[in-house]
């Protein structure tokens, strides 16, 4: 179960280092004026989803693993699970965000995105409260 949980922890690390950086480079993305900078900016967008994608699932497979696998049980876990769903709603969204700056098609402001960017860290904070306190 150890092993299980070392790789969960570092799928869900890797996991957010793409959910953190994609969402500031849309921000970049937003102000960009010249063509052959936001042209830059679709490459890195579309290389940093199709790698993170995988491992955002491996993150919640090995999570689902440790809660069916080994018994894991309380409000805690039914609070994470859901606030992780919204996670990953968030990720296909950033999915559906990419094809739209792909077609520069974008109509959000940078200010938008940098709200947008901050929504991963309070989800972060919330989801490593629960499973380390186990507050309910
Ligand atoms: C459906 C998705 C997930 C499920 C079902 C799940 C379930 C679990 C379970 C049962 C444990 C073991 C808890 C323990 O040993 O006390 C665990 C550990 C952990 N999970 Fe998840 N997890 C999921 C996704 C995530 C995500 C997205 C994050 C980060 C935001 C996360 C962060 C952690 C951390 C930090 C631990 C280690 C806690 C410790 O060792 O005390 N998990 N997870």
């Amino acid at each position: 179960m150890l092993w299980l949980k070392a790789f969960h922890i570092f799928f869900v690390i890797s996991w957010f280092a793409g959910l953190f950086y994609l969402p500031r480079i849309f921000v970049n993305h937003a102000m960009a004026q010249e063509q052959v900078v936001r042209e830059r900016l679709k490459l890195m967008e579309r290389k940093l989803y199709r790698f993170v994608t995988p491992i955002g699932a491996l993150a919640v497979i090995t999570g689902l693993w440790l809660w069916l696998g080994f018994g894991f049980s309380g409000a805690w876990l039914h609070a994470k699970t859901t606030l992780v769903a919204g996670l990953v709603v968030y990720h296909f969204y950033c999915g559906h965000l990419v094809k739209e700056f792909a077609a520069d098609r974008n109509s959000r402001s940078h200010v938008w995105f940098r709200f947008f960017n901050e929504v991963p860290v309070l989800v972060l904070i919330a989801v490593v409260i629960l499973v380390v306190v186990k507050p309910f």
